[in-house]
């Protein structure tokens, strides 16, 4: 990675000029922010000479002097104040060029650390309606997975779906007096969520509905078998179809341990916080309060009330004895921790229940638990109105709506389009594009922001979308298909050329795939890889324009084909990150 190459050489100039560097302070290279001036730059000796309070133009000659980049750079210059361009020699672009064929990785190196990270991730809850929050958190869970599994961390997925809870009240109750079997046989999810939808309607209304569906509740978690078969069927039902969706999704799981699985831990779990002393009885309920080691802005368990605090506790246990959604995730990080030896846990939830996470990974260290725990939080989706997102139909959105509904349309598109391929071809590439562009319509989004969903937009052959990066993947394709394996591939021994401004432009950010990849697990985003990706196919574009491929003559010629492959490879293994897969024709 040459950003890092680049910092290592700087911080190495840096102590050869013997400069002292302050306590925490190293220099750091970055991407060029104006590519007209270099390829990467560092404001180091800007940053220091004003700590140092020395001119910093004379600071970075120093700098620079003693700067090694022989073979790698063809200039370093000192511009503006004191900022730090660095120009990447040709030598260098070429031979990452063909580092990018040979590496199967295309030349993205692996982390240093590798830890083991349990990845929490879609989670959606049975007989409820799985909402927009799922898709987002399917996709983003998905992708940050993927992408940490490929930069060479252990990484553990688990679904920690919502199979048990008050919603199965309503359920048994609807289970036994409502239930259409026919419409349960043909989609399960959606008939138990127009059960739990019909049940909740009349318990509103009627107040004997709700004890009746109260009285269900009790039996089921005392055990009573008919109410436990039910839940059970419920459950297998749902996670059977659930699997459907998540394979068309090419989304997997290591585990499934649903929030049941941790039933029998809870007991135990409060009985251990109240004699460690973190919970203790209020008002018959079992809650944990502030210790008070965090001032009040920082405290989870404080809320601001006017010019005061107030006490928001956890609740662990309800004085009709029920545990919470807080109990159940503290026993789950008992467990990942146990079992897993899990160094990291990623919870990709919405923005929503940033308090609910905040306060259980505080209970969670002061129980003693070192694991690094992060929320991944994000926005919602609006319709394109900026309203809650509807189907063509009307209703809420699911995911399974979505996708289906994306590739229909992708289906149109592609029949309108590639009249020479068969039906069967034709589906596929219109699953690749509906899913892909769902996926990437997602995860080219800030994950905070909330964002309008527009089918337009999202298929569109032009801008920042799935389909555009798709078909820049399909011109690096169709060269090598027009030449029909008349030539040998570009090998990665080659002696490469550049030549035109546009070649060593692409060549710069194929380069520059590493630390689009690296990037993404520093704030989990992968719009960062998305942005790359788009800018790359943007570069493949300019250069196609500009130098003729199978016109070209001797090592110009395999110079161009060999960015042609690169530039596919890396679109193909960026994508693959991002769960999209890509297809040779659309
Ligand atoms: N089932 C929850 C929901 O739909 C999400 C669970 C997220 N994971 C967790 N460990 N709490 O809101």
């Amino acid at each position: 990675m040459f950003r890092a190459v680049l910092t290592d050489r700087l911080q190495a100039a840096f102590a050869a000029a013997g400069i002292d560097l302050p306590e925490g302070f190293a220099p750091e290279v970055a991407l060029a922010s104006d590519t007209r001036f270099g390829d990467y730059q560092s404001n180091a000796a800007m940053i220091l000479a004003k700590r140092l309070k020395t001119n910093p133009r004379a600071l970075a000659q120093q700098v620079v002097d003693r700067l090694d980049v022989v073979g790698l750079c063809d200039k370093v210059a000192i511009d503006g104040p004191g900022f730090l361009n660095f120009t990447l020699s040709a030598a260098a672009l070429e031979g990452r060029l063909g580092r990018i064929l040979a590496d199967e990785r295309a030349g993205v190196p692996p982390i240093a650390a590798p830890r083991r990270i349990v990845v929490d991730f879609s989670a959606p809850n049975i007989a409820k309606p799985m909402h927009v929050g799922h898709i987002r958190s399917t996709f983003l869970g998905d992708a940050l997975a993927r992408t940490a599994r490929f930069l060479g961390h252990e990484v553990i997925t688990d679904n920690h779906v919502g199979d048990w809870g008050t919603q199965f009240g309503m359920i048994l109750h609807g289970w036994k007096t409502r239930l259409d079997r026919e419409a349960l046989a043909r989609d399960p999810i959606h008939e138990l969520v127009r059960v739990y939808k019909t049940v909740n309607a009349e318990a509103k209304a009627d107040e004997a509905v709700l004890e009746t569906c109260k009285g269900e509740l009790v039996r089921l978690q005392r055990g009573d078998a008919e109410n436990l078969g039910i839940w059970k069927e419920c459950v297998r039902l749902t996670l059977e179809q659930l699997a459907k969706v998540y394979e068309a999704l090419e989304v997997r799981f290591d585990h499934y341990l649903g929030e049941s699985f941790y039933n029998d831990a809870l007991a135990p779990l409060v009985q251990s916080l109240l004699a460690a002393g973190i919970a203790r009885e209020s008002e018959g309920a079992v809650v944990v309060f502030s210790d008070g080691s965090l001032p009040p802005e920082e405290d989870p368990f404080l809320i601001r009330d006017k010019d005061d605090w107030k006490a928001a506790p956890c609740i662990v246990r309800k004085s009709d004895g029920g545990f919470l959604y807080a109990t159940t995730d503290l026993a789950t990080i008992d467990y990942r921790v146990r079992e897993w030896r899990a160094d990291e846990i990623w919870y990709v939830v919405g923005a929503p229940q940033q308090l609910h996470f905040r306060q259980v990974f505080a209970v969670a260290r002061r129980r003693g638990a070192t694991t690094h725990m992060t929320h991944i939080a994000f926005g919602s989706i609006l319709g394109p109105d900026g309203k809650m997102f509807k189907t063509r139909s009307g209703e809420t959105v699911g995911l399974l709506e979505v996708i289906d509904e994306a590739i229909e349309r992708a289906r149109e598109a592609v029949a309108s389009r590639e009249q020479g391929l068969d039906a069967a071809a034709q589906e596929e590439i219109a699953r690749i594009i509906g899913t892909g562009a769902v996926k990437y319509a997602e995860l080219s989004q800030n994950r905070l922001t909330d964002y309008k969903f527009s089918w337009d937009k999202l298929l569109s052959l032009q801008g920042n979308t799935a389909p555009y990066l798709l078909n820049a993947y399909v011109r690096t394709r169709s060269i090598f298909r027009k030449l029909d394996g008349a030539e040998a591939a570009p090998a990665a021994d080659e002696i490469f050329t550049l030549t035109d401004p546009a070649e060593r432009a692409l060549a710069v950010k194929l380069a520059q795939f590493a630390e689009a990849v690296h990037d993404i697990l520093i704030d989990h985003r992968p719009n960062l890889l998305a942005n790359y990706l788009f800018e790359l196919a943007n570069s493949y574009h300019a250069f196609y324009e500009a130098c003729p491929v199978l016109k070209a003559e001797g090592s110009v010629r395999r110079t161009r084909l060999a960015l042609c492959e690169a530039a596919g490879k890396v679109l193909k293994t960026g994508l693959g990150l991002l769960g999209i897969r890509t297809t040779e024709r659309m």
